[in-house]
C-alpha cells in the first residue's frame, strides 16, 4: 500500500480523528506517521450518523484510488453506516454492502441514494415540519403517535415534556409522502434521539444518572432535528454536484454477510474494504435498541436475539453460559489454540465471568473469522484484494493478536496474506479490559493497535 490513510484508533469511540499512513514508514518498513486530519465527524454525509466506524473516509478514498483502475465493483461485508459505500459512489464505482443492523442499513440506504432526493420536496418538508412543530408544541395538541410498546428501559427513556415533542415529530414524519424524504427525516430523528433522552453513550448506552449526568427534563427537540435536516440538505446539494453521472449503483443488503451466497455471484468482486466487529464485545444491538424500536425494526426482545445470534463473532453474553465451544480447525504455526487454552483455565471460579465464558467468546469470534475468510475467497475475483481493518484485543489480561490470527486463517483458506499494516500503534481500551470484574487491568493504551490485513485471492 503506497499511501493509504489511517484506519481509526478504536471501535469504541465514535468518529475520533485519525491519521494518515505512509508506507515509506510502514510497519514492515518501520513505523507509521500519524498526522491528524478531519474525521468522518465533520465531513459531508459521513457526519450524519455517529457510528463505530472502523476507518475514516480518507482511508477508503485512498484505497480505491490505489487498487482500482477506474472501474470495478467494491464490497463492504460489514457496512456500518456506509463509509465505504459513500466513497465508492463518490468515485463512480459500483458497490455492494451487507449490514445486519437495520438502523445502520437504513443509514447506508439513505446516504447512497441521497443525491437523488428532490431538493424542492425536501425543503418544503423541512418548512412544513418547522411550522407544524411550532404550532403544535406551543398549543394543547395531543399527539397521535405512541412510543414503541415493546421498548422497555430501566429508567424512563424520555421525560414527559421531551416525549411529547418527540411524538409531535413522529406525527409529522408519518405523514411525509415522499418516501425518500420520509426516510431522511426518520434518520434525522434516529441519529439525534439519544441526545435528548435520559440515556447516553459512555461509549455503551447507559442511564445518564449512572454516568453522573442529570436527566433531561426538557429539550429543544424540534430545533435539533431541524438543524440536522438543514445540515443534511446542505450535504445533499454538495452530493448532487459531487456524485459522477456515470450511473454507478449501490446495493444495500440488510442481512448477515454469512448469507452472501444467496446475494452475490462467486468471483464477482474486485475489492473488499471493510472493518468487522472487533473482539471487544462492543454490543451494536444493545447500543442501538432505542433506534431499532423507535424506527419499528424491533417489537420484542426476540427480534434483538435474532440479530445477536447472527452478529459476527457473537457476543460474550450469547455464548458465555454454553459448555466448552471448539474451534473446529487448527492454525499451525500460531499460538491461537494455546492462548485459548490458557484463557479457558483462567478464573474458573468466576463462572461465566471467568475463563470459559471468555474463551467461548474468542472461539466463536475466530470461527466467524474463518467463515469470513471463506466468504472473501468466494466473492473475490482472482487477483482481487481485501483490506480488512481489525484491532487486536486483550481478554482476561491475555493479548490476542487478532489481526495476525485472521491473516493466518485467511492463508489457511487459500488466500494470499500480502501484508499486515499497522497504521496506528495504540488505541484506547474498553470496558472488557478495564472493568473491575475482569482480572488483569492491562495497560491497554500501550498494547492495543489497529491493523489493515491485506489479502489477495490468487
Ligand atoms: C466496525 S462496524 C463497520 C463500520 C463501517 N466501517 C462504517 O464506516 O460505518 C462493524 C459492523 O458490522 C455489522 N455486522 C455485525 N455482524 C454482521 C454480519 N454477520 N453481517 C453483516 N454485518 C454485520 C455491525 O452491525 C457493524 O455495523
Amino acid at each position: 500500500m503506497a499511501h493509504i490513510a489511517n484506519s481509526r484508533n478504536s471501535q469504541l469511540e465514535l468518529f475520533e480523528p485519525t491519521g494518515r499512513v505512509d508506507k515509506s514508514q510502514s510497519k514492515n518498513g518501520v513505523g507509521f506517521s500519524d498526522p491528524a486530519f478531519a474525521s468522518n465527524k465533520t465531513l459531508p454525509v459521513h457526519r450524519w450518523v455517529p457510528w463505530i466506524a472502523g476507518f475514516s473516509s480518507d482511508f477508503v478514498r485512498d484505497a480505491l484510488s490505489l487498487y482500482l483502475n477506474g472501474e470495478g465493483t467494491v464490497l463492504d461485508p460489514f457496512s456500518g453506516v456506509g463509509t465505504t459505500l459513500i466513497e465508492s459512489i463518490l468515485q463512480g464505482f459500483n458497490v455492494i454492502g451487507f449490514e445486519i443492523n437495520p438502523y445502520a442499513a437504513l443509514a447506508c440506504r439513505v446516504k447512497v441514494n441521497a443525491h437523488q432526493i428532490g431538493l424542492n420536496n425536501l425543503y418544503s418538508a423541512i418548512q412544513g415540519l418547522k411550522k407544524f412543530y411550532k404550532d403544535k408544541a406551543s398549543s394543547d395538541y395531543k399527539p397521535q403517535s405512541l412510543p414503541p410498546e415493546g421498548f422497555k428501559t430501566r429508567a424512563e427513556f424520555y421525560s414527559p415534556k421531551v416525549l411529547r415533542k418527540v411524538l409531535i415529530i413522529q406525527d409529522f414524519i408519518s405523514c411525509v409522502e415522499d418516501l425518500m424524504v420520509r426516510d431522511l427525516f426518520r434518520l434525522a430523528f434516529a441519529s439525534t434521539m439519544v441526545r435528548y433522552s435520559n440515556y447516553s453513550y459512555e461509549p455503551s448506552l447507559g442511564r445518564r444518572a449512572s454516568a453522573g449526568k442529570e436527566d433531561i427534563l426538557d429539550f429543544p427537540v424540534g430545533e435539533i432535528i431541524l438543524n440536522k435536516l438543514i445540515e443534511m440538505a446542505e450535504d445533499i446539494k454538495w452530493l448532487e454536484w459531487k456524485v459522477p453521472s456515470s450511473g454507478a449503483t449501490a446495493r444495500i443488503i440488510n442481512a448477515s454477510f454469512f448469507e452472501h451466497q444467496a446475494h452475490i455471484e462467486p468471483s464477482s468482486i474486485d475489492i473488499i474494504i471493510t472493518s468487522p466487529p472487533y473482539l471487544n464485545n462492543y454490543h451494536y444491538n444493545r447500543n442501538t435498541r432505542p433506534q431499532l424500536y423507535w424506527l419499528g425494526y424491533a417489537e420484542t426482545p426476540r427480534d434483538l436475539k435474532t440479530l445477536e445470534d447472527s452478529n459476527f463473532g457473537k457476543y460474550w453474553q450469547t455464548v458465555r453460559s454454553q459448555g466448552r465451544l471448539e474451534l473446529g480447525f487448527s492454525l499451525p504455526g500460531t499460538d491461537l489454540e494455546d492462548n485459548l487454552d490458557t484463557l479457558r483455565a483462567l478464573n474458573v471460579e468466576r463462572g461465566i465471568y471467568g475463563g470459559n465464558g471468555w474463551a467461548n467468546y474468542a472461539v466463536s469470534y475466530f470461527k466467524d473469522c474463518y467463515r469470513f475468510a471463506q466468504g472473501i475467497s468466494y466473492v473475490l475475483k482472482p487477483g482481487g484484494k481485501a483490506l480488512v481493518v481489525i484491532g487486536n484485543s486483550i481478554l482476561q489480561g491475555i493479548l490476542i493478536p487478532t489481526d495476525y490470527y485472521f491473516g493466518k486463517i485467511a492463508e489457511l483458506i487459500g488466500l494470499k496474506l500480502v501484508d499486515i499494516h499497522i497504521p496506528r500503534e495504540t488505541r484506547v481500551g474498553n470496558s472488557i479490559i478495564q472493568s473491575a470484574v475482569r482480572v488483569t487491568k492491562a495497560k491497554a493504551s500501550h498494547q492495543l493497535y489497529e491493523a489493515v490485513v491485506e489479502l489477495e485471492k490468487p
